[in-house]
């Protein structure tokens, strides 16, 4: 039947098996995947359950990445910080192998608490009892403290 050809297609196309109970954090931008996991505080030393994609080809963005995490679902502070590396990505919640749940992450106004700031002059750095509070802008974040602005590597702020 046509239904049947339609999905041949999609099988050539499935890159990462489906998963059956977690979350499938789809459209993030391609190479964003590690950070990702960083991200989740997903290294594997806990024996999690998790595939990744990298750089697989998509009709939304060039290319993209693809993190399929079982049995996990996300904090908010999670996804607002996944919103600053992977801006069009979308959180899938998965039950009994069923998309339930599907929306796209949204940057928040302010991120605190986890991020570091990468000025060591800054009080949040300084060994002070301090929680680091960043504004987030268009194109990246900046320390509330000290005024610091970080656009690229926001990654690389990630408190692990
Ligand atoms: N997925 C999965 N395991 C499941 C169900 C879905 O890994 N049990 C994955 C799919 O492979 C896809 C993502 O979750 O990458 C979203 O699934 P779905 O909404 O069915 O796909 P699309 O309609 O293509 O999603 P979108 O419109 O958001 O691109
Ligand atoms: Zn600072």
């Amino acid at each position: 039947s046509d239904d049947h050809d339609h999905h041949d297609g999609d099988e050539h196309e499935l890159r990462v098996s489906k998963i059956r109970n977690g979350t499938v954090i789809d459209h993030v931008r391609g190479g964003q995947a590690l950070n990702v996991l960083a991200i989740l505080g997903i290294d594997g030393s806990e024996g999690e359950e998790v595939s990744v994609g990298m750089n697989v080809p998509s009709d939304r963005l060039a290319r993209k990445d693809i993190v399929k995490v079982e049995g996990r679902e996300l904090s908010q502070d999670e996804v607002d910080v996944l919103s600053l590396i992977a801006p069009d990505a979308t959180i899938n919640i998965v039950r009994e192998y069923e998309v339930i749940e599907k929306h796209r992450v949204e940057p928040p106004e302010i991120v605190a608490g986890v991020l570091s700031c990468p000025n060591a002059g800054c009080i949040t750095t300084s060994g002070e009892p301090v929680d680091s509070r960043f504004e987030v802008l268009e194109d990246g974040v900046r320390c509330d403290y000290c005024g610091t602005i970080v656009r690229d590597e926001i990654a690389a702020l990630i408190d692990t």
